[in-house]
């Protein structure tokens, strides 16, 4: 049955293509209240498709957008696999940097090309064609439910409790998400652990007003003078984070860890060279794979004070503010990093000025097991998918609701994705190549078999 589903997905290429760009041109940015009504839709047209693939659909209120919650007719006997993805997308600023609109998706040198190609709606897409292929030929051989949500660009602030109260309906035996890369163009992976992520904003005054630097320059301190330098005591010269306690809970990458990830064809000089950087930078005494994947950071991602105008303007700014990111591994907590975090800064700021720090969001790093039944199963359905064996690897990046699938739900979660380094997430220019499409939707068709299986 799954040759026929693969040779049906052959016939629906062009199809698929154009299904696909009719989402991407749906601006669903979360994260702005004034594309609101754009992240609806969307979530009606995720419904729809489903509805397609002869699923019960709903539509369902979350605290914030909408999630999209679609099931099969789950049959006794049969096991359950629960699919998470996301249908929000990042902004798309700075639009001047599109080569093309990032919502009139267009195809060039093999790539489509518009925000959100590849995280998520291009590997969702994997996800919903796979079951309108399986749908003409009777379904897929297990019971599925299919989690879309419309707010993981902006932490996923209201899918804990969501997946709390909807605990039944959501039982699964393991969950799925394809929102990860593959190591390399045509060499997929399977990802077994994720990095967590803790959200700060830290702000900093001193006056009442923005003063002219030369009247009182040299009386009252400057906050962004101060920030600054507040913000450079938090790394050592050998690129170790300074934050009190920071390493406390890290657990140290195993020699055999070590050794797998130096055998994967990578290059370190390639790297810096695709990246365009003068040279690779980082924690000392690591690989960037073993930095990027295993080893926590702390970056400052905005960075505000004063005059941004062409030009100078003298002034001495009220005030200055930074959004800095940790990105955690196991076993640090996040809510005891934020607090760290907090205690170091305030115990290095001088009294001369103010010193504010909100949290925005955080989610604890991930590890799945990688000898259980289902990851093997899921590795087959990869080598179906790309005529290729997968590698197991590590990710940088976080996706809040793998944490609470196995809080909530007690699930382990397969990280199957399709996505490229050089897929420009979150930047100008995002793309989905059309072969990891394919290769993709492929992949997807063969784990709801193999997955039957389980
Ligand atoms: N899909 C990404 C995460 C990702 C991408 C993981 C590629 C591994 C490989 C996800 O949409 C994302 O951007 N997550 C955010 C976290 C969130 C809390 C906003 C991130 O990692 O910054
Ligand atoms: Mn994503
Ligand atoms: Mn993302």
């Amino acid at each position: 049955m799954l040759d026929q589903v693969l040779k049906t997905l052959e016939g629906r290429r062009h199809a698929s293509q154009a299904a696909l760009k009719e989402l991407l041109s749906i601006p669903s940015v979360s994260t702005k209240p004034e594309h609101a009504d754009d992240v609806k839709r969307c979530a009606a047209w995720v419904a729809d498709q489903l509805k397609a693939a002869a699923f019960d659909v709903s539509i369902m209120p979350t605290g914030g957008h909408p999630a999209v919650v679609a099931r099969n007719k789950h049959q006794a006997g049969r096991p359950t696999v629960l699919v998470y993805g996301h249908y929000d997308v990042q902004p798309a600023e700075p639009l001047d940097l599109w080569t093309t609109p990032p919502f009139e998706p267009t195809v060039r040198n093999g790539a489509i090309r518009a925000r959100g190609a590849a995280d998520d709606k291009g590997q969702v897409w994997c996800h919903i064609e796979s079951l309108l292929a399986w749908q003409a030929h009777g379904g897929p051989p297990v019971n599925l439910t299919l989690l879309i949500e419309g707010e993981e660009e902006i932490g996923s602030p209201n899918l804990g409790a969501f997946v709390r109260k909807h605990k039944d309906a959501l039982k699964a035996d393991v969950a799925v998400v394809s929102d990860t890369n593959q190591f390399a163009r045509g060499l997929p992976a399977i990802t077994y652990g994720l990095r967590g992520l803790a959200y700060m904003e830290v702000k900093v005054t001193a006056a009442n007003r923005d003063l002219h630097s030369g009247l009182f320059g040299g009386t009252v301190a400057n906050p962004a003078n101060e920030l600054c330098a507040l913000l450079g005591t938090l790394h050592d010269r050998e690129g170790r984070v300074t934050v009190d306690g920071f390493y406390d809970d890290v657990v140290a990458l195993t020699p055999q860890e070590r050794q797998e990830w130096a055998k994967l064809p990578w290059n370190e000089t390639n790297y810096a060279l695709g990246l365009g950087a003068p040279k690779i930078a980082g924690e000392a005494g690591y690989s960037s794979l073993e930095r990027r994947w295993a080893r926590p950071t702390c970056d400052i991602n905005g960075l505000t004070s004063g005059y941004q105008g062409p030009g100078a303007k003298t002034v001495l700014p009220c005030e200055a503010s930074a959004k800095v990111s940790m990105r955690l591994v196991p076993e640090q907590d996040p809510l005891r990093i934020v607090e760290a975090l907090e205690a170091t800064l305030h115990a290095r700021c001088p009294a001369t000025v103010r010193l504010e720090i909100h949290c925005h969001s955080h989610t604890p790093a991930v590890l799945v097991p990688t000898d259980g039944r289902a990851i093997q199963l899921a590795a087959e359905a990869v080598e179906i998918g790309f005529n290729k064996r997968p590698v197991f690897m590590r990710e940088g990046g976080s996706i809040p609701v793998v944490n609470m699938f196995k809080r909530e739900l007690g699930i382990d979660t397969l990280l199957i994705g399709f996505g490229l380094d050089d897929d420009n997430v979150h930047a100008p220019n995002e793309k989905f190549d059309l072969d990891a499409l394919h290769a993709g939707t492929r992949t997807c068709a063969a784990l709801y078999e193999r997955l039957g299986r389980l």
